[in-house]
């Protein structure tokens, strides 16, 4: 299959109808700021930020050439008994930014490679304490924790768990916090904390005792935006703490700056004990992840070895990888330098002022936001998950880049977006979803 010279045969894309696409290819040759361009040089907004990824907006200089020079200072170095100082250097970046008392990380490649190091980290830890029958965690339905098969093990959208479960561990899932009352609510929604109380009967039917760590997105991004209701990560907090149960907040969408704080936790005032990361930490410029731990997380894992031999046994070939390191280096310097997290709060206003003025129009069914996500939810069509797939390729035909999962799309800009740029997102929006007839 060719596509304006392109060979098409032989790349089998990851979540694709890999066959809808040969007869209708969506192909990104460019990007800069807050626009792709298509081979044909066709101008594509991007109301993603990628996938999440991009806060900084595409093609920054600075990363290009902070990861030029790194490629020449060291390109790669090993991780295992070895190090580099770029790791050290970001290592403690991110303690500085993380909220306070978490500053232990360990690093990965992807948001799945984190969430199954944290998974590991946190049976390790129970281990150490003389808790090792704590290898059970609970996640919750609509999760996205990666494709791993620890996150596969911990997803809540079924569809990415249903035919792999010969191969899953051991999971068991608290309900989501969506209802009816919802609809249409801008920021936390005022009902639905109770469902905290899901994790205390989880512990009731299986053994507080039994469970390593409950996973949450502090926000639901790739379902589409789920917004915690007041209270609910607070009283999430609480169970976990009364049943020596670690609490993990995978932050893989909502960190740096997307909430307009740097992490969610910060931004909803409940400190988790574990925070998983990835996409924004290097601009999505080069693939990498990491997990943070509390201090004594990390010190219980070291005490308890005595023998010379790891304390931890994992670890990746691309663990801190040096030019990704460089990477997030450069990524961090922009937030910093431009105030790029309260450039998202700042902006938060006009952009959840135009999502929520697309209520109206036909094909609406529900508006969440928060920050700088949000999402649309789609009325369905006869197959579910078909209307968003028919919506996004016309958002793209019509200019605009947004994700889509089921039938929901995820608008989640990136910070740099003027005012103007949001403006002409929410008109293509405006077009496509204003028309009844899809
Ligand atoms: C909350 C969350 N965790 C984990 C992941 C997986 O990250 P990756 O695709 O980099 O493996 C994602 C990806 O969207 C995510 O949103």
């Amino acid at each position: 299959m060719m596509h304006n010279s392109i060979n098409m045969d032989h790349h089998w894309l990851p979540f694709t109808n890999n066959k809808l696409f040969h007869k209708e290819p969506q192909i990104f040759a460019r990007a800069e700021g807050v626009r792709y361009w298509t081979p044909e040089g066709n101008e594509i907004l991007d109301g993603a930020s990628g996938l999440f990824c991009c806060p900084a907006g595409h093609g920054r200089r600075e990363i290009a050439d902070a990861v030029h020079a790194q490629l020449l200072e060291l390109d790669y170095s090993p991780h295992f008994q070895r190090a580099a100082p770029v790791s050290f250097a970001l290592a403690e970046r991110l303690a500085a930014i993380l909220p306070d008392g978490i500053d232990r990380v360990f690093f990965g490649s992807s948001g799945s490679e984190a969430v199954d190091s944290a998974m590991k980290i946190a049976i390790a830890y129970h281990r150490a304490k003389g808790d090792a029958q704590r290898t059970r965690f609970v996640s919750r339905s609509w999760a996205y924790h990666g494709v791993n098969l620890g996150g596969t093990s911990l997803a809540g959208m079924v569809g990415n768990r249903r035919e792999y479960s010969g191969i899953t561990c051991d999971v068991v899932h608290m309900r989501h916090t969506w209802n009816e009352d919802q609809r249409f609510t801008r920021g936390q929604p005022e009902t639905g904390a109770e469902l905290a109380e899901d994790l205390a009967d989880l512990c009731r039917t299986y053994g507080g005792e039994t469970i390593a760590a409950v996973f949450v997105e502090p926000i639901a991004g790739s379902i589409g935006t789920i917004v915690p209701p007041v209270g609910y990560l607070k009283r999430l907090r609480e169970i976990a703490d009364e049943n020596g149960i670690l609490l993990i907040f995978d932050e893989v969408i909502t960190g740096f700056g997307r909430t307009g704080s740097a992490f969610a936790s910060q931004e909803f005032a409940v400190t988790p004990d574990i925070i998983t990361m990835a996409k924004a930490l290097t601009n999505g410029s080069v693939p990498m992840s990491a997990v943070a731990v509390k201090t004594e997380i990390q010190q219980a894992v070291l005490d308890a070895i005595t023998a010379d031999r790891p304390e931890l046994m994992h670890g990746y070939t691309y663990s801190a990888h040096p030019v990704a390191c460089a990477a997030a280096l450069a990524t961090l310097d922009i937030y910093e330098k431009d105030g790029l997290f309260a450039r998202s709060k700042a902006l938060s206003q006009t952009f959840l002022d135009g999502v929520f003025g697309l209520r109206n129009l036909p094909q609406v069914a529900d508006l969440r936001g928060y920050g700088m996500m949000s999402g649309i939810q789609l009325k369905p069509g006869s197959v579910p998950g078909e209307k968003g797939s028919i919506i996004q390729r016309l958002l793209f035909k019509e200019g605009l880049h947004l994700k889509a999962t089921g039938d929901a799309l995820i608008f989640a800009p990136a910070f740099v977006s003027s005012e103007k740029d949001i403006g002409r997102m929410l008109e293509v929006l405006q077009k496509v979803l204003g028309r009844a007839d899809h």
